[in-house]
């Protein structure tokens, strides 16, 4: 197969925005330790914010959190909290205030998934991932949300694409995902008036990450599964974060910001892609009219 016609830039947000849009702003980050959350903690960190990282493996968010602190010259602090467990999160949550004294900016990113069919699905397995994606968001709001009121702070939600159709195999996550969509919307709504926003961010699959390793051998890394010959990276996901927490996204809240490259949309194609659109000759035979 040919390489893909276009290949879009991986563009680093400290290229585009100032480095002290986020000076002394405060981040709590739910799934910060690793992936794509701890990309997007390192790219608010490196405009100015401090951070806390927040996960359940004390460990690897301690080894983060020096690791971002030395990268970025912000402070960087873990805090062990499973998002299913309320309690756990208002220690986090404590501790940030301890240490920083206000939270401007909330990802809720913490995250499980895992292939697998309806059939093999059991009860557990679908409850334990809309219990870590689903509630734990709820819980990571409500842990958060008076702190938020303060600051008149912003929320990112991470989400998927793949509820937005049919996505074999992961129908726990689709359920999830989508309920997370439709609480960042609520947030929006009802915190507006307060000075808190809420928007999600889709990622669709990005390279390096335990989603995409889990997602295995289904992502296209040629590129060729979105329109922008390649498949996403931590910065597409780092760089959206950057721009929806900054003062020039005061106006845009309830939305979904889909990082994928339009994916999603070739994933609708009906023609074959990006064939179809270098050589229109080649689909003559599918196409009424003249090309
Ligand atoms: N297929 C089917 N069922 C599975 C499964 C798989 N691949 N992996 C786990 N399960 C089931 C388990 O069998 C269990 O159900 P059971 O009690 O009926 O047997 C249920 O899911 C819970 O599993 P458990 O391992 O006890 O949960 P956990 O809380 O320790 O782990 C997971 C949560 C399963 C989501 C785990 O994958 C995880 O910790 N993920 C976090 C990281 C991650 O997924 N990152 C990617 C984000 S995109």
């Amino acid at each position: 197969m040919s390489p893909p016609p276009y290949v879009a830039p991986v563009v680093q947000s400290t290229a585009v925005f100032k480095d002290d849009i986020f000076k002394g702003k405060v981040l709590f980050c739910t799934g910060g330790g690793s992936g794509i959350c701890r990309g997007m903690t390192e790219a608010v960190m490196r405009h100015g914010a401090d951070a806390v990282i927040v996960g359940r493996k004390l460990d690897r968010l301690t080894q983060s959190a020096r690791e971002l602190s030395e990268k970025t010259g912000q402070t960087c602090i873990p805090a062990q909290a499973d998002v299913r467990k309320p309690e756990q999160l208002q220690e986090a949550v404590a501790k940030t205030i301890e240490k920083f004294g206000k939270i401007d900016f909330v990802i809720c990113g913490a995250a499980g998934n895992f292939m697998a069919p309806v059939s093999g699905l059991s009860e557990n397995a679908f409850r334990t991932v809309i219990e870590i994606d689903t509630i734990g968001t709820y819980n990571t709001i409500k842990a958060t949300l008076a702190y938020l009121r303060k600051t008149k702070g912003a929320y990112i939600h991470v989400s998927a694409t793949l509820h937005y159709r049919g996505t074999q195999y992961q129908a726990h996550v689709s359920a999830a995902k989508a309920a997370v969509d439709a609480l960042s919307v609520v947030i929006a709504v009802e915190e507006g008036p307060h000075g808190v926003r809420s928007n999600v961010i889709a990622p669709g699959a990005i390279a390096d990450t335990e989603g995409a390793s889990r997602l295995g051998n289904q992502i296209d890394t040629r590129g060729f599964s979105s329109a922008l010959g390649r498949i996403g990276q931590i910065p597409d996901v780092a760089s959206a974060t950057v721009f929806l927490f900054s003062d020039v996204a005061s106006f845009i809240s309830g939305q979904v910001l889909v990082v994928d490259g339009a994916g999603e949309n070739v994933r609708t194609s009906q023609l074959p892609y990006p064939q179809a659109v270098l050589d229109p000759a080649s689909v003559s035979s599918m196409v009424k009219g003249k090309l």
